[in-house]
């Protein structure tokens, strides 16, 4: 089944499982570079998803060639890519899984590191190149890469633009899984399948409270996760799961 459930030149949405939405980023001739137009209908797309109350995981991939080759260059001499904008990509309390074949580099490997979940192609490419064009990483680089892969190689790849594999990545727990390139949209589609039945809403707290554990103390951390916990256990599908547990059967969510 791959029903269409929009369609737009530079973003393509369809529906490959129920509950699950397979969202492509779509400008190949630039090997998907994210343009400021790029960044705002993505952003509008999984904001759109995320209030539609059907879609539990998103796949976000590119094609063949590219998952995304940075933020568009071709903007920088105007306005430069409006990274506030950005802000509401990390924003969306679905379950997000980045499928990424060829080049994920700048703002794409940041793009496909926001994401939850990071399947890559073998021979991927991932990098950040900016130092290349005399800046620095702008939209997340300098942070997200270096808590996943370390301070060592994360100061190799983004002060003198090393990119590794697919392979590599999957090596430094940068990616989930790295597979060969046909296999990363089946495997990403399943991971996401498997993300869509689980409980909705405890999936999007266990999504929110692990990445506090990035972004406030430890304390401030442990406090909001008890808080997640207790109020999920008042939820209906926190009764159901006990209670199909106790019965020796599957449990039937209702995301509430
Ligand atoms: N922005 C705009 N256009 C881009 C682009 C980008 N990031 N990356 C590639 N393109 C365009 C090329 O200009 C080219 O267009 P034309 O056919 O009109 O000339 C087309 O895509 C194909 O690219 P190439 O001919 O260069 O393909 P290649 O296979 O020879 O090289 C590449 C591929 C090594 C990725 C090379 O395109 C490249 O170095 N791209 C730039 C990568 C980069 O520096 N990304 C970081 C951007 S800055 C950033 O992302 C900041 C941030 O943190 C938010």
């Amino acid at each position: 089944m791959s029903d269409e459930i929009g369609h737009d030149d530079i973003v393509v949405t369809e529906r490959p499982h129920e509950h699950v939405a397979l969202v492509r980023l779509n400008r190949p001739k630039v090997l998907n570079a994210l343009s400021n137009a790029l960044a705002a209908k993505l952003a509008a797309t999984l904001e759109a998803l995320d209030a539609d109350g059907v879609t539990r995981a998103v796949v976000l991939t590119g094609d063949e060639r590219a998952f995304a080759a940075g933020a568009d260059i071709a903007e920088f001499a105007a306005e430069g890519p409006r990274l506030e904008e950005w802000d509401r990509l990390w924003a969306t309390g679905l379950p997000t899984i980045a499928a990424v074949r060829g080049l994920a580099l700048g703002g794409g490997l940041e793009l496909a590191m926001s994401c939850d979940l990071m399947i890559v192609a073998d021979d991927a490419r991932l990098g950040q190149p900016e130092i290349n064009l005399g800046v620095i990483p702008g939209a997340g680089g300098t942070q997200r890469l270096t808590r996943a892969v370390g301070k060592t190689l994360a100061t190799e790849m983004i002060l003198l633009g090393r990119e590794i594999s697919g392979r590599e990545a999957e090596q430094h727990g940068l990616a989930n899984r790295s597979v060969p390139a046909e296999r990363v949209l089946p495997v990403a589609l399943e991971l996401a399948k498997r993300l869509a039945q689980q409980a909705p809403n405890a999936v999007r707290a266990a999504k929110r409270a692990i990445a506090q554990a990035f972004e406030q103390s430890l304390h401030a951390s442990l406090l909001d996760e008890r808080q997640a916990f207790y109020s999920l256990l008042q939820t209906e599908d926190a009764r159901e799961g006990v209670a199909a547990f106790l019965d020796k059967r599957k449990p039937v969510w209702q995301g509430r």
